[in-house]
């Protein structure tokens, strides 16, 4: 038996997210993270495989706190918790992942719930989205310090979401699907990395970065009247927009720089980078006629991978 997790991208609103801003995330439902179950015989404990990552398995004989800093463990014994379960099942549990690490594609939130959703299948529980929703985040929350939960929410629910933290979710119609390509500069900072910077910064000169935020939350606003009125040619505009704060918040990197401008002379709509920043991905709206000849500039300028994807309901 499979079970699977996408990724996803954020849309508008990364980083304001954090201080209470709206932001819009969307799932990119052609890159997954798949989980393989077998059973196997009594005794033999519970094994990860990762092919994609790394060659051998990760056994897990006891599940004790210890093995908390694999965050794969942590997911595993949290579900285990969970269902009042002490001893880990008899199961090899095999990932593959067409998710980059480390990109802001949401691959650490993918598999989490990919493999909490392979135990419950394995072992005959239910699990609501809203329970797995809760179990991903803590999983988030010990790896990654601070998250908004922007990306447990929109993976496990797969759906596109307008997020405001703490509040409950809010999905977002698409009333005119749209076309976006990710382009992928090829290397990552870790998300806690521009995160901390920012916060500096918000308690340095909040008077000079408070603004920023608010007008990404403005943007982000505005983003959803268009996408749920079908107004996507505004959304073009937004996305610059949106960059051109990212950059002042100093979370862009030149790469992503160079591929944003490169899609625009390309003649995308709006490029915008996506996620924590500082490498990481950028995002192209575009017409469908154009996203041939925007795919190859980016990959002539750098793109180590360029993904297209249809955004619809
Ligand atoms: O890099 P990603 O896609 O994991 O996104 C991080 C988004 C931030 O707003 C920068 C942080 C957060 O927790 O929402």
């Amino acid at each position: 038996m499979e079970t699977s997790a996408p990724a996803k991208i954020i849309l508008f609103g990364e980083h304001a997210v954090v201080y209470g801003q709206p932001a819009i995330a969307i799932p990119v439902t052609s890159l997954r993270v798949r989980v393989n179950v077998e059973v196997q015989p009594v005794g033999a404990g519970l094994i990860l495989y990762l092919p994609t990552v790394r060659g051998e398995g990760i056994h897990i004989p006891t599940l004790t706190a210890a093995d908390d800093e694999i965050s794969l463990a942590f997911a595993v014994r949290s579900a285990l918790t969970h269902w009042g379960l002490i001893a880990p099942p008899d199961l090899a549990l095999t990932l593959y992942s067409d998710i980059p690490q480390g990109r802001g594609l949401g691959s650490g939130a993918a598999v989490s719930a990919a493999l909490i959703r392979a135990l419950a299948t394995a072992l005959g529980r239910e699990i609501s989205n809203d329970t797995l929703n809760g179990l991903v985040y803590e999983v988030e929350k010990k790896h990654h310090g601070t998250p908004s939960g922007i990306d447990n929410t929109v993976i496990v629910y797969e759906q596109p979401v307008y997020f405001v933290r703490g509040e409950p979710i809010q999905p977002l119609q698409i009333k005119t699907p749209f076309t976006l390509l990710i382009g992928d500069t090829g290397y990552g900072t870790p998300t806690h990395v521009p995160v901390g910077d920012v916060r500096r910064l918000m308690e340095t000169r909040p008077e000079k970065y408070q603004p920023i935020i608010a007008q990404i939350g403005e943007i982000a606003h505005t983003a959803r009247d268009a996408i749920e009125s079908g107004n996507i040619g505004i959304l073009g505009e937004l996305m610059n927009e949106n960059h051109g704060l990212l950059q002042r918040l100093t979370v862009s990197s030149v790469e992503l720089d160079v591929l944003c401008e490169t899609a625009l002379e390309a003649g995308a709509w709006g490029a915008k980078m996506s996620g924590g920043g500082r490498g990481g991905n950028m995002l192209a709206l575009v017409e469908d006629s154009q996203a041939e000849t925007v795919m190859k500039a980016l990959t002539s300028a750098g793109a180590a991978r360029v993904v297209k994807t249809r955004v619809r309901g």
